[in-house]
């Protein structure tokens, strides 16, 4: 990490409050500059900054992309010609009964049935191209009000993510259009709203063409946000804590963007006060009496420090907040508080030793990932970001790559407060202003995240190779810079290594290739530290154990893999032996839709997965908690209900961390294996139903025992949450899962029931799903069959408190009933 000298601070001609011994270079804007002396900052603890979840209420239709007619009348014509009157039939008169009410976050795409058309392979079969202009375009309408205390503020609109080309026009003005679906984008719409008055806020969106080769959703998928401030304001991400480690210290080089939207110049005061996760106040930073010009604004540095600070690391991720008051110096008013958590960390890439966090080695055990899960697609309510990183997390995952977009917020909030490291990537590789725009909005979003360790500029590109590639990079690179000198960046490149981009990047990230080709640029290039940044990738179908190409599974055994991938098992060799290696991320952590591979139809979802769309672990998983946590793991399969293949021999394998494990069928013993490291153990057994039973062993002392019965056929219905207690607000998920099991209550692993559930009180079935790569059954219902005896309900809250009731039921079994509490909570302040 940088450190800034004393002649810098100087230079950058920023006033430092007296105890800072230097403060930050800071761009200050034009006409600012230091003011006479004036009183000492006041707290005024009462924010005027408002930030409202602008998620309910919204009303959704679908449009056309080749008939106006169909479209709201949008033809695209003479749109621009007026200001103020654009889908003028959709404002004050405009009858939205016929549109569907919906909440955010939404994705049209996964309510559509798929299609089988190879064209629509890679975005999971669902009708969204120029061939399906009748569901490729998406209406969102919202009325809400502003009350007239408001006018004289700055009001703007925030998307956390739109899938995507979306128009944005509020009270008939156009607002704006962002083509990314990724990135994050905001509108000051200050000057369009009816102050006392309803407001009609109006976004087409136009997911006809894709960005990637996967599924990607669409509509508003992400949060919005409608904030509310002084015109005297930080920035939107305008701020900056840089953590920087000397021993038992922390000090923290605080930057922080001041706007002034108002028609005076002004003097301010800017405090930041710092908090620990009690809430104690640990230091401060104060910066006095500077002026800025209206419509200017002025990066002001300041530094204080922290005694014995608690450190942020993936056993203990401990945050803090910065809150920082902007003090209008005339009036003695505090005009904004804006708050920033953080954490405090070293990080460290060595070309010789890997990977390090606060001063500690730590092999990166990553996962790559996309963003949908089952039942809801890529429209994820917080809670199921928290409940993956937590089933990567006891896999003994502690790194996550965000393939191959900017993450929605809440995925870094989960990581920072349950410690996973995160490989940040933007969409594009480019320099175009676009794209330059698309990574800006990202890393200034994403800079204070302490889980954040590394900024990923592209995957795979075709210009990674190329001088053209490496200037493009390099523009890319200099804008990451400058809005975080603290991080390295890398790009994931499957080819060319040494090359092109190879010169520009701080981290070489490898895509595939295996060690000859990690070796040899580790001796040509022994100063450029490396990292796996796409690596595996076994293919497998969660409870099968044969390849079928008709039904589109593939079996679960650490066996098969795309021609440019490897096994669990050789790829984590390969890393697990080369200590410069700084670790990897596998391809997936969950299946994802799109891209089936190997086989397409009826297949509509990637294989990749080492958990399945629902996070219900494959037998893979077994193998990297084996080796990658610290827990003792025995893991047994395949299951044991083989009927009709009784005297043939079935391979039978053991994911385990012990070192010896001793085979039972029936009583009788298989065999004593020793486990090697990184390896699994495996015999042929003649299958005989009854028992297959795996004891391990570690010091001569019987540790484990994992067992595989034949079952019964179904008899009864399980539900098991994975939380019985949610939040009353609306927002808040039970993922719960339905186990079939047999009449002495064993999960029968080949069940494939359909399953109805019912939910009575005052909630909601947002979605369900199976992890059956080939299922068509539609995400948004209330039942579902089993898949290899699991599927998965997601029941949301409503803002009531009370219990919900969710049952079960399937023809001829038991059924089972949970309850689940929606308990008070305090409700996010929302948009009327
Ligand atoms: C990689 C690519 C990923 C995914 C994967 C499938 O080359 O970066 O996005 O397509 O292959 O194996």
């Amino acid at each position: 990490m940088r450190k800034w000298t004393r002649r810098e601070v100087l230079k950058s001609g920023v006033v430092v409050s007296a105890g800072m011994t230097s403060g930050i270079p800071a761009t200050v804007a034009r006409a600012t500059g230091p003011s006479p002396a004036a009183p000492p900052a006041e707290d005024n603890s009462s924010s005027p900054r408002e930030r409202l979840l602008m998620d309910f209420g919204w009303r959704f239709h679908l449009g056309h992309a080749c008939d106006p007619a169909q479209d709201f009348d949008f033809d695209g014509d003479g749109i621009f010609s007026k200001t103020g009157d654009l889908f003028e039939s959709l404002q004050e008169k405009f009858d939205e009964s016929k549109w569907r009410p919906v909440d955010l976050p939404h994705d049209w795409a996964v309510e559509l049935d798929f299609q089988n058309d190879p064209g629509l392979v890679n975005h999971g079969f669902k009708p969204l191209d120029r061939n399906y202009p009748a569901t490729s375009i998406g209406w969102y309408r919202r009325v809400f009000a502003i009350p007239s205390s408001d006018l004289g503020k700055r009001l703007s609109i925030q998307f956390d993510g739109v899938y995507r080309d979306c128009m944005v026009v509020l009270n008939g003005h156009f607002i704006g259009r962002n083509m990314s679906g990724y990135a994050p984008f905001s509108y000051d719409v200050t000057d369009f709203l009816n102050y006392g008055a309803k407001n009609i806020l109006i976004v087409r969106v136009d997911a006809t063409q894709g960005e990637g080769w996967f599924y990607e959703g669409a509509g508003i998928y992400r949060h919005v946000w409608l904030s509310k401030t002084d015109p005297l304001h930080v920035a939107h991400g305008g701020t900056f804590v840089q953590p920087q480690v000397e021993g038992t210290v922390a000090k923290l080089l605080i930057r922080t963007e001041v706007e002034n939207q108002g028609l005076d110049r002004k003097t301010i005061n800017l405090i930041s006060r710092i908090v620990d996760k009690k809430g104690d106040l640990v230091a401060t930073a104060e910066t006095h009496s500077m002026w800025v010009d209206p419509d200017t604004s002025l990066n002001l540095g300041a530094e204080t420090e922290i005694q014995h600070p608690l450190l942020w690391s993936l056993e203990e991720p401990n945050l803090y907040r910065a809150v920082t008051t902007v003090q209008d110096v005339d009036t003695g008013r505090a005009t904004d508080q804006y708050e920033t958590a953080f954490g405090i960390r070293v990080i460290k890439f060595d070309p010789d030793e890997g990977f390090f966090l606060n001063g500690k080695p730590v092999k990166i055990k990553g996962t790559c990932n996309h963003q949908d899960h089952a039942g809801v697609g890529s429209a994820l309510p917080d809670r199921i970001q928290y409940y993956r990183i937590e089933k990567l997390k006891e896999m003994g995952v502690n790194g996550y790559r965000t393939s191959h977009n900017p993450p929605t917020p809440e995925l870094l909030d989960a990581c920072d407060q349950l410690g996973m490291l995160v490989m940040d990537e933007t969409r594009r590789m480019s320099s175009d202003t676009e794209a330059l725009g698309d990574l800006e909005r990202m890393i200034r979003r994403d800079r204070n995240h302490p889980c954040v360790i590394l900024w990923s500029l592209a995957n795979e590109e075709p210009e990674q190779g190329t001088a053209r590639g490496a200037r493009i990079v390099s523009t890319m690179k200099r804008l990451a810079r400058r809005l975080d000198p603290s991080r390295p960046v890398t790009t994931a490149m499957d080819d060319g290594w040494g090359e092109g981009v190879s010169g520009v990047v701080d981290v070489q990230g490898f895509n595939y290739k295996h060690g000859p080709e990690i070796d040899d640029f580790h001796r040509r290039f022994p100063k450029q530290p490396t990292i796996g940044t796409e690596v595996g990738s076994t293919v497998s179908t969660r409870g099968i154990y044969a390849n079928d190409k008709e039904q589109g599974y593939v079996s679960a055994y650490d066996v098969n893999f795309p021609e440019w991938a490897a096994t669990a098992e050789v790829w984590w060799k390969i890393y697990a032996e080369r200590r410069f290696l700084s670790g990897g991320f596998v391809w997936t952590g969950f299946d994802y839709r799109g891209e089936p591979t190997p086989y397409e139809w009826p297949c509509i979802n990637s294989h990749f997965g080492i958990m399945d769309t629902c996070g219900f672990p494959k037998d893979n998983y077994y193998y990297y908690q084996a080796w990658w946590s610290d827990k003792p793991v025995l893991h047994l399969f395949p299951h044991w209900n083989w009927p009709g293949k009784e005297g043939q021999e079935i391979d039978v394998w053991c994911h385990s961390n012990l070192e010896k494990v001793e085979l039972f069928l029936n009583g009788a013993s298989q065999g004593v294996k020793e486990v090697a490291r990184n390896s699994h153990v495996s015999w042929k057994v003649g299958y005989k139903p009854g028992t297959l039973e795996a004891r391990g062993y570690k010091g001569g002392q019987k540790v484990l025992v994992d067992k595989r019965e034949t079952t019964g056929g179904p008899a009864k219905l399980f539900l098991r949450p994975d939380r019985r207690e949610i939040m009353a607000d609306g927002e808040d998920v039970s993922l719960v899962e339905l186990q079939v099991l047999d009449k002495e209550g064993r999960m029968v692993p080949v069940a494939d029931n359909e399953i109805v559930f019912q939910l009575s009180g005052d909630g909601k079935i947002i979605g369900v799903g199976n992890g059956d790569p080939s299922s068509h059954e539609p995400d948004k219902a209330h039942k579902r069959r089993a898949f290899n005896g699991l599927c998965m309900v997601i029941v949301q809250s409503a803002k009531e408190e009370g219990e919900l009731r969710l049952e079960a039921s399937s023809p001829g079994l038991e059924p089972a009933t949970v309850a689940i509490t929606c308990a008070r909570a305090t409700l996010r302040p929302a948009v009327a």
